[in-house]
């Protein structure tokens, strides 16, 4: 970070990373975009220099050594997987870690290497929920937190479901049935649905508890909007959270107040806006 704010490289050019690529062009005094990782560019397959993004705002491709050296932040939005495959060795280099895919901070070993060891720090996006204040300051005073996600059908599905669950979310989207697909903890939640349900891990995260947080996730062919609905209960008190969220036309599974939260998180590391502690 200089005077001049601070420089981002975006693991991930999908929904979310070109969200904040746009969102970020105007304030690049703040926090500019200087380079976007890609699947290529992370298999260091070397080759010809390549640019990403649209003519005129179009930023370079980089290798994880480039983006380590070039970026004060690496702000991950790619996937549960390239935080298990990446993220140690960003944190590891020095450099900080944006982690949009909280899902991947299940795993106890990984969630103490990206948040402990450094030298690089780890921040964790509130992504497409609110109130992860209220739960962190609540935490060791909480006795149970539920979490019902409801989606339109399409924004469940995924490649790597089994054909029981691709089953009954289909049916669900053939037949206009609203479907109750999966009840359970979160670790199971992350493991069926890794790109789905990062709010879960975020709950969990906050509370200091994985284990306290129950998550159900319903396929609702008549919503147009996603909507997580939390209820945190405990000797402090009992407190609920309504969210419904607009997807993202690039990507159904993705809300748009994701990317916003990101732009948010990098303005307050750059030192901008007010600071709610
Ligand atoms: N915290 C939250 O509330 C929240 C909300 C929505 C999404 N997310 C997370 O953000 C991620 C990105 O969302 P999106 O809508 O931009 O998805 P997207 O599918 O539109 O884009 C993801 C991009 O990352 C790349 N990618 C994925 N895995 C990779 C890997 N292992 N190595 C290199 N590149 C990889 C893909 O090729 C793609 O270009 C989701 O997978 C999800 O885990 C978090």
């Amino acid at each position: 970070m200089d005077d001049m704010g601070i420089n981002v490289a975006l693991l991930g050019y999908g929904a979310i990373g070109q969200a904040v690529h746009r969102m970020l062009a105007p304030l690049a005094d703040q926090a500019r975009v200087v380079g976007v990782l890609d699947r290529i560019s992370l298999e260091g397959a070397a080759g010809p220099a390549r640019m990403a993004g649209p003519a005129g705002s179009a930023v370079p491709v980089l290798d994880l050594a480039a983006a380590t050296k070039g970026a004060d932040v690496v702000l991950e939005c790619a996937s549960p997987a390239a935080v298990r495959a990446y993220g140690p060795g960003i944190v590891g280099a020095g450099t900080d870690l944006l982690v949009a895919s909280l899902g991947a901070l299940v795993d106890d070993r990984l969630r103490s290497t990206l948040l402990e060891r450094g030298p690089g720090r780890c921040f964790l996006s509130t992504g497409a929920i609110g109130g992860l204040d209220l739960v962190r300051a609540s935490a060791g005073t909480i006795d149970a937190i539920t979490l019902e996600t409801r989606k339109p059908p399409a924004a469940l599905l995924h490649r790597g479901l089994g054909t029981e669950l691709r089953s009954s979310i289909v049916r669900a989207d053939a037949t206009g049935a609203v479907g109750h697909v999966f009840g359970g903890s979160v670790a199971e939640a992350v493991r069926l649905f890794p790109s789905n349900i990062n709010v879960a891990a975020a709950l969990g995260l906050a509370a200091g508890n994985m284990d306290l947080v129950r998550v159900d996730i319903i396929a609702d062919p008549g919503a147009t909007l996603t909507s997580h609905a939390i209820e945190v209960r405990g000797s402090g008190g009992t407190y609920r959270f309504a969210i419904e969220n607009f997807p993202d036309p690039a990507n159904l599974a993705t809300s748009t107040l994701t990317a916003r939260s990101l732009v948010s998180g990098l303005l307050r590391l750059a030192g901008h806006g007010p600071l709610f502690i």
